[in-house]
């Protein structure tokens, strides 16, 4: 423990002395504590006002921190250094059908901790002169904690259906944890999986989030298919499990194929998005499945599908909608590109168009397409391999040749519009456009004279005359 925590512990021990309240440190700090996880968060239970105490410690401390108080809550938070300590007294709560709001009565630690989510996050530590530092464990969470074990301390149907989060909960700490959720909480969980509906989707996505950020996010999402959840959060996800054989053909499995492609990401990046588009890169793959005679198995189009899907996804989860989504739709829909790239006889204008649309995040889509290689085969995974080497070689050549990530065409609408005496109109965006693809394609230079002698050009052919 940090010289600055032992300190903070000892004056909430001198303030509850003072005050005569009963007082421990408990969840999910003395959990991590004791998983040697850092942890910023200290909740303090009292049997006594949370908030008195709470401005009692605050008159101590130096700088004095505010108090920000949660009365309809009965709470109090200080942020002191890096610390966030949150203050309650112990309380008992009873919860109602349709909400996880809990009614909510003074109560004893151990009601406090009856009412807890997990067997590790019950354990408290106390702060009391005479049993000062013991750890108080109702519930064999230190146990638990040894075995890597999840579970609920009172019957999981009573701890899930109090507060329907804790379901996510679960399966968020197996994930972060690595640790094993046990089979009665499992069946706890699949059987009031409907009781998610009253959670709020931010809750929901929240939760969801901490899955993708652990080191192996498939852990919580085949716990997700198993439990049923997936199908009320997520159905678009479970669309991709499953495999179709028609004349004996099969295609692969696009759900575990898609978690491949996601651990295999998390290896190489902790971008939230990255990792987000990894989960996307094969949405569309249900809705544009095919069954051809010749070709078997087809999935055209899945790339622009599974681009136009994502907005309303993310809308439909409540993730953002702004330059976050429009980096997971572009590497969705570019997904498929540096393959594309990977043939014989490749043209610069080819790389160059590449370089245009993926902009600086060029290097996170080759991320991106190295983790979609999922193959057994270790002679072809390694050809692959190599092959994304050299277009990644041919996107650095033709970039230090033609500077062309995040570039502008030389020649505005404006000077268009200028030259030509016309005002904002269709024809200024075609000649736009025709010196774009004119430069993309390698036919003119990547520069201010050539692009002015094309657009004339241009202009000339569409009837137009050079002002003045
Ligand atoms: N808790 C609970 N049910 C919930 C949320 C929280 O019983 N739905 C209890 C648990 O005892 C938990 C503590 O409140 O340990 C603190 O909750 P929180 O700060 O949300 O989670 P932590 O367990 O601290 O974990 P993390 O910081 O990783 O979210």
């Amino acid at each position: 423990m940090r010289p600055y925590e032992r300190k903070i512990f000892e004056l909430i021990r001198e303030t509850a002395r003072e005050l005569n309240y009963p007082t421990y440190v408990v969840g999910g700090y003395v959990r991590d504590r004791l998983l040697h996880r850092p942890s910023k968060d200290l909740d303090v239970v009292c049997v006594g006002d949370g908030i008195k105490l709470a401005e009692s410690l605050a008159e101590k401390l130096r700088p004095m921190p505010r108090v920000t108080v949660y009365s309809r809550f009965g709470t109090a938070m200080i942020k002191h250094k890096d610390l966030e300590i949150e203050f309650v007294g112990a309380r008992k709560e009873s919860y109602s059908e349709n909400s996880r709001k809990p009614a909510v009565e003074n109560g004893n630690l151990e009601d406090d901790q009856n009412r807890r989510d997990f067997t590790i996050n019950a354990l408290a530590v106390s702060l009391n002169d005479h049993d000062y530092g013991q750890i108080i464990d109702p519930f064999d969470g230190l146990l638990h904690i040894e075995q890597k074990r999840i579970l609920t301390p009172l019957e999981p149907g009573k701890t899930f259906s109090d507060d329907p989060l804790r379901m996510m909960r679960a399966i968020r700490f197996a994930t972060q944890l690595e640790f094993q959720i046990d089979p009665d909480t499992i069946e706890g969980i699949s059987k009031y999986r409907n009781r998610i509906n009253i959670i709020s989707k931010e809750r929901i996505i929240s939760e969801l989030n901490k899955i993708i950020l652990s080191r192996k996010p498939s852990i919580g999402f085949e716990l997700l298919f198993e439990t049923g959840l997936l199908d009320l959060i997520f159905p678009e996800m479970l669309a991709l499990h499953g495999v179709e054989v028609i004349n004996g053909k099969g295609h692969k499995d696009n759900f575990y194929h898609t978690l491949e492609v996601l651990d295999n990401i998390c290896k190489h990046t902790s971008n939230l998005w990255l990792r987000w588009a990894a989960i996307m890169h094969d949405i569309a793959k249900p809705p544009t499945k095919r069954f051809d005679h010749k070709h078997g198995w087809t999935f055209h189009g899945h790339e622009a599908l599974g681009a136009a899907m994502t907005p309303r996804i993310f809308k439909k989860m409540r993730l953002p909608l702004d330059e976050k989504m429009k980096y997971v739709q572009k590497l969705v829909r570019l997904h498929l590109r540096p393959i594309s790239l990977t043939k014989e006889n490749i043209t610069d204008s080819a790389i160059r168009r590449l370089i245009f649309e993926a902009g600086d995040d060029i290097d996170d889509l080759m991320t991106l397409c190295k983790a979609d290689i999922t193959s057994k085969n270790p002679n072809k995974v390694k050809r692959y391999l190599t092959n994304y080497e050299v277009v990644a070689e041919k996107i650095k050549e033709v970039e230090e040749k033609d500077q062309l990530r995040n570039w502008q065409p030389p020649i505005s609408g404006e000077l268009i519009m200028n030259t030509f005496g016309i005002g904002p109109s269709r024809q200024v965006g075609d000649i736009k456009t025709a010196i774009r693809e004119a430069i993309l394609d390698g036919e003119i230079q990547n520069e201010f004279d050539e692009a002015f002698r094309f657009m004339i050009k241009k202009g000339k052919e569409k009837g137009l005359k050079v002002e003045g």
